[in-house]
Order: structure tokens, then C-alpha cells, then sequence
């Protein structure tokens, strides 16, 4: 008679050994603990939109009011599950028109840390003075607005700061918030494919910007898990050096293209996303310096607003490109990025 074989649930011994992390430190200043540090509660998801698509399920408002000038992922994975869509305008600079925002109580306000920096004393009355609205603040560009949040709720997008696979973060600061369900499957572990082959190969932009594409491309629009990868390393990231690099590195470039900077601020106590640089034709200029192996994003090239109502976003999304300043780069680099610009941005 043969042994019966053990049920599929009973924990595997022995096999291949899984990617060896190193331990956990006590990390204070790592980017969770930082990240946390803000509020009541901590739910991971694949992603900001998924994170974002979760939170209005649960809160289920009649209206959701959202930024004209927004990328369009987070306004239709939005736009599948809210009762009703609203936009509400933006100045030159990106600060939300607090008169155009007439939400009623119970709807949801999203805004956003554009490039990192935090919304003016504005818009942080508002919220203030109307604890009736469920204010969602968006820091998908900021890893530290270096200011207390004004939100209910705090969203982060890792990924877009940090060299990790995926994630989105609901951070629930007056109300605790449950998280995504479910453990990561073996897609998650296709997640990491792009940030590997650009550590193994980062000579071939061809490979692993494709294996990018690709990757976002099948990133799920509702709330699916973290990986495990992403959970683990954002407990082991000294936030510090990131910050004071990006910080750093943004001054440098300002101080050399102030007079294209979006931003007035040269030295801010915010951690950049990227130094913003108004030019006349932003996607000609991408291209000018991809040419040249010099790789900069446009937040955004397309908006999900109406292009009449909100002609001004849309002239500033056709002028704006995000220069890298993050913890990869220093003073030299800076220096050469800023050269380039000046030499093509005309
Ligand atoms: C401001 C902002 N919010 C939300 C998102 C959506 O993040 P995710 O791609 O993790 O869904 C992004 C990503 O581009 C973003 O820049």
C-alpha cells in the first residue's frame, strides 16, 4: 500500500531556496516607518490605482472629485467603481482652484503632491474647514512632503520613487482602512523581471524599458496584493539617503534652469519626484535627448479632464517634462542633465 500523500495545504520542506533578504533592521527611518508614522492604519495593494479603486468601494460617495490634470490609469480605474466623476481645476502651478471645489458632504476629494510638493495654504484650509469631505491626499511623487498630512487618507505609489517591483499604500489617518486580500501569485514574481534586468543589463535600455512597458501594461486596475518583494524591501529602505539625494541633486538643477523650473522653490525641505521644467514643446524635447541616451517622463502626456473645459492643464501637460534628480545621481550628473536641457530646450 502506498504512503497517502499529504494534503496541499501542509507547509513544504526543503527545495530551492527563495531570494535571501537580509534582516530586518530596526529601522526607524525606514521608508514603512516613515510612511506609517502618519496614521492609524497600513494596507498594501499591487498598486496606487488598485489602493485608490479599494478605498472607494468601501466608502461607496456619490461623487468623487478629482485633478484635471491627473494621469489617466488612476481617473478610469476610478471611473469603473465612483458613482460620479468630477474635475476640479488647477493654477499655473499647479495648485488646485479651491473656489471650483464644491463638494458635497460625503464625497471624496483626491489631491495631489505634484512632484512632491505639497498643496498651499489653500487648499489645506479647505480641508480644515470641511472634516465633512473624505479628503484622499495623493503621494504617488512624494516620498516626504516634509509637512503634516491634511487628509483622511495618505495613497502612495512606491514604485515610482523607489527601485521596487509594485505596490500601492493606503495609509488610513483619521480611520483605519482594511487592506487587500489574498496572497501574491507567481505573476507577482514577473513583477521584479524589469528592475533585474536593468541591475544585470543596463546597457540594454531595449530590454528592460520593454520589459517595463509590459509589466504596467498587465498591472491589474483593481485591488490585488503586494509582493512580498516590494513588502520587504520597503521595510528595509533608508529613507535618509534617498531623500537627501533627490533634494540635493533637485537644488543643483535649479539653481542651472531656474528660469524653466515650474517650481519656484530652489532648496525645498520636500523630497522631488524630478525638477518639472516648463518648455515649449515637452515631447519634442524627450525626444531630442532620448537621442542622446537621456531618459525623462512626461507627468503626463495625456489627461482624462475635457480638453475645452481644461485648457490650461492641457497646454501645461503639453509643456511640462519631469528631469531626473533621484538617489541613483550626483552633483556631476546634475551638471551634464542640466547642459543638455539648456543646449535643446529651445
Ligand atoms: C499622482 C499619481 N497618482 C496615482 C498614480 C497611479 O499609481 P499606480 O500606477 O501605482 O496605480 C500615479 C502613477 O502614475 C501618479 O503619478
Amino acid at each position: 500500500m502506498s504512503a497517502p500523500m499529504p494534503a496541499a495545504s501542509a507547509a513544504i520542506i526543503g527545495g530551492v531556496l527563495p531570494l535571501h533578504l537580509p534582516g530586518r533592521p530596526a529601522a526607524p527611518h525606514s521608508v514603512e516607518g516613515l510612511w506609517r508614522r502618519a496614521g492609524r492604519s497600513w494596507s498594501t495593494y499591487r498598486s496606487a490605482r488598485g489602493a485608490f479603486v479599494d478605498l472607494l468601494a468601501r466608502l461607496g460617495p456619490r461623487t468623487v472629485w478629482l485633478p484635471a490634470y491627473l494621469c489617466t490609469t488612476l481617473a478610469d480605474a476610478a471611473r469603473a467603481v465612483a458613482g460620479q466623476l468630477r474635475f476640479y481645476p488647477l493654477d499655473g502651478q499647479l495648485e488646485p482652484d479651491v473656489e471650483a471645489l464644491t463638494a458635497a458632504p460625503g464625497d471624496v476629494v483626491l489631491v495631489v503632491h505634484y512632484f512632491g510638493r505639497p498643496p498651499g495654504a489653500g487648499l489645506r484650509a479647505l480641508a480644515a474647514a470641511r472634516p465633512d469631505i473624505v479628503w484622499v491626499e495623493d503621494r504617488a511623487q512624494a516620498l516626504d512632503p516634509a509637512v503634516p498630512p491634511f487628509g483622511d487618507v495618505l495613497l502612495y505609489s512606491p514604485r515610482e520613487l523607489l527601485g521596487v517591483p509594485d505596490g500601492g499604500v493606503l495609509v488610513g489617518v483619521r480611520h483605519a482602512f482594511g487592506g487587500s486580500s489574498g496572497a501574491p501569485g507567481p505573476e507577482a514574481a514577473e513583477l521584479a523581471r524589469p528592475l533585474l534586468l536593468r541591475l544585470e543589463a543596463e546597457e540594454h535600455n531595449d530590454l528592460w524599458y520593454g520589459a517595463y512597458r509590459a509589466s504596467e501594461a498587465a498591472m491589474p486596475s483593481g485591488p490585488a496584493p503586494m509582493s512580498r518583494l516590494t513588502e520587504a524591501l520597503l521595510a528595509r529602505i533608508d529613507v535618509e539617503p534617498v531623500a537627501r539625494a533627490r533634494r540635493d541633486n533637485y537644488a543643483r538643477l535649479h539653481a542651472a534652469l531656474a528660469d524653466l523650473a515650474l517650481f519656484p522653490d530652489p532648496e525645498p525641505a520636500w523630497v522631488p519626484l524630478g525638477l518639472p521644467v516648463r518648455v515649449v514643446d515637452a515631447a519634442a524635447l524627450a525626444r531630442r535627448l532620448a537621442l542622446r541616451r537621456v531618459f525623462c517622463a512626461r507627468h503626463w502626456g495625456e489627461l482624462p479632464s475635457d480638453a475645452d473645459a481644461f485648457a490650461r492643464e492641457h497646454r501645461l501637460a503639453r509643456e511640462l517634462l519631469t528631469l531626473p534628480c533621484d538617489q541613483r545621481y550626483g552633483a556631476a550628473d546634475m551638471d551634464r542633465l542640466a547642459r543638455m536641457v539648456r543646449e535643446r530646450a529651445r
